[in-house]
């Protein structure tokens, strides 16, 4: 080859996203209107109608560029976290955010930890960089918390944590999530990405953004993809204090959150009645998927967030016989769960769709 890359992004494996419906049309002659996509952790009502109106409104002059300052979305989103405005860093979902981190504070000869059967773009972001990973092993396939204090090594720089963690479900508590941050020195940048806040159950929920005041060496990742239903917009936000979301934005691209995002992300941030909706359709739905895999006498991770880890045996075949019943979930051989497959929370009728096809493949009915 002529050109030169770095050794560390040639080795790099692209992020496998869930099939789309479109694609999956296509290969296998179905009718798109008959495909189920329960494979990318989405939000099964669509998008709030607050904002699809925000967004249309925002759409009718798209010459100038975006605000680079988010003036707005900021305050709508200050307000909600009781956080000041330039504690805020924008993101092109949180996807963004997350790489901003690994940008802003990896290098060559530094390390991030995470966990094991944690967050694909941990692993990602890390390796971009040219930075070590130190995956610790999961236990009871959540983060073990002690092993992540312990692997601190003098090159370490930056911790992971997804709280619920994708895609096993798992959930850590407040107090445990404290402890941890309290124990990390404070030269180590910890990003706790709390993409599926929104679903966790009233009493387990706590703010997190009351942290950050002692601790600025905490980032708080947060999301409008999942509950708020936005996931095609993309946008995602970082809290931090000033002097780490500084370093975020010096490396921000200006217009990572584009016009009628920012638009509708206003809006959908003050749907209050869409964001319940969304918690309740989800609350429900997960009781009739892990009732569904329990009637199957299929092991599964008791879930915190939109979708399921279910262990099916040849997680490769089913996913085709799946797919063949125009049903799409999300295979995770890729983060070493051959057995497994990960399921997101769809309608009612979505959800039997999905039971109905998989008795037949794990050898029931
Ligand atoms: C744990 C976790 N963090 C972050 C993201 C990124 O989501 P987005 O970039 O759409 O905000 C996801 C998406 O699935 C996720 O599961």
């Amino acid at each position: 080859m002529k050109f030169h890359a770095p050794e560390y992004v040639r080795r790099l494996a692209p992020y496998q996203a869930g099939k789309p419906i479109g694609e999956l049309a296509r290969e296998y002659g179905l009718d798109e209107a008959s495909i189920v996509k329960l494979a990318s952790n989405e939000n099964p009502l669509g998008m709030p109608d607050s904002a699809r109106t925000a967004m249309l409104a925002a759409a009718a002059d798209l010459g100038r560029y975006p605000d680079a300052n988010g003036f707005e979305l900021k305050a709508a989103i200050a307000a909600r976290y009781r956080v000041p405005a330039d504690w805020v860093t924008l993101g092109n979902g949180s996807n963004d955010i997350l790489e901003l981190a690994a940008h802003a504070f990896l290098q060559p000869g530094e390390s991030a930890i995470y966990s094991q059967y944690s967050f694909a773009v941990y692993a990602l972001a890390t390796q971009a960089v040219g930075a070590r990973a130190i995956v610790v092993p999961a236990c009871d396939y959540g983060h073990d918390l002690d092993a992540m204090l312990a692997a601190i090594g003098d090159d370490t720089r930056l911790v992971f944590i997804a709280n619920p963690n994708n895609p096993t479900g798992t959930f850590l508590s407040a107090e445990r999530i404290a402890q941890f941050i309290a124990r990390v020195p404070e030269r180590i940048v910890i990003v706790l990405d709390e993409a599926y806040n929104e679903y966790l159950e009233p009493q387990l929920r706590f703010d997190s953004t009351e942290w950050l005041r002692d601790r600025p060496n905490l980032l708080i990742s947060r999301t409008l993809s999942k509950a708020y239903g936005l996931a095609g917009l993309r946008v995602g936000f970082g809290l931090a204090q000033p002097e780490l979301t500084d370093l975020l934005n010096r490396i921000r691209q200006p217009f990572n959150v584009n016009s009628i995002a920012q638009a509708a992300a206003v809006a959908a941030l003050a749907d209050d009645a869409f964001l319940a909706k969304s918690f309740a359709l989800n609350r429900a739905g997960l009781e009739q998927m892990q009732r569904g895999f329990a009637d199957l006498g299929l092991q599964f991770i008791p879930s915190y967030g939109n979708f399921v880890l279910v262990r099916v045996g040849d997680a490769a075949a089913v996913y085709e016989g799946l797919l063949r019943a125009g049903v799409i979930v999300r295979p995770v051989g890729g983060y070493g769960l051959p057995e497994w497959l990960r399921i997101s929370v769809g309608l009612p009728e979505e959800n039997a769709r999905l039971l109905e096809a998989l008795a037949p493949l794990v050898g029931r009915r």
